[in-house]
């Protein structure tokens, strides 16, 4: 089922999320829900409190391309579902066009670390590690970062802050 994307400046996106703590229906449901969300907005990532719920884990589901038809596809299997993630090493750093389904339409080079160390917990409660130095690595710290209350644009220098906020006023106010 499609639910709803909270859109900044919504206060609720500022929330630290809460650890999960039980595996259960509920959690699952949540996490295909997202999936389905994501999925309709063309979006490669989404954190749960991007639906409203103050609770620690993210999806991911990087397209993949599809040569024949030049057409990108995100099958349900490819998604990476993290819960409760830590991210335990951070090394290098990075620039990165990024994006967020909770700031449709804006697009900014974001530094972050190139290469990290995660660890989380899968839907049913299994404990597992990984290593990525690619966009995955990016894609996951920009979620990691819902989950603490933080959004991509507060990285941005104090100038294109300032631009950014005059312009996302003003298109919230057309809408
Ligand atoms: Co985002």
């Amino acid at each position: 089922m499609i639910r709803e994307i909270i859109v900044y400046p919504d206060k609720r996106l500022k929330l630290v999320s809460k650890e999960v703590t039980s595996f259960d229906a509920t959690l699952h449901t949540l996490l295909d829900d997202m999936y389905d969300t994501m999925r309709a907005k063309n979006g490669v990532g989404l954190a749960a409190i991007q639906v409203g719920v103050a609770k620690r884990l993210l999806i991911i589901n990087i397209p993949l391309e599809e040569e024949e038809e030049g057409e990108y596809d995100q099958p349900k299997e490819n998604t990476l579902e993290m819960i409760n993630p830590v991210i335990l090493e951070k090394k290098g750093c990075e620039k990165f066009q990024e994006g967020c389904l909770s700031i449709p339409g804006v697009y900014e080079e974001i530094e972050r670390a190139k290469e990290i160390k995660v660890e989380y917990f899968d839907r049913n409660g299994k404990k597992h590690m990984i290593e990525d130095d690619d966009f995955l690595a990016i894609a996951i710290q920009h979620e990691v970062d819902h989950l603490d209350g933080k959004v991509f644009i507060e990285k941005l220098s104090f100038l294109k802050r300032k631009k950014f906020e005059k312009e996302w006023a003003k298109k919230m106010k057309e809408n």
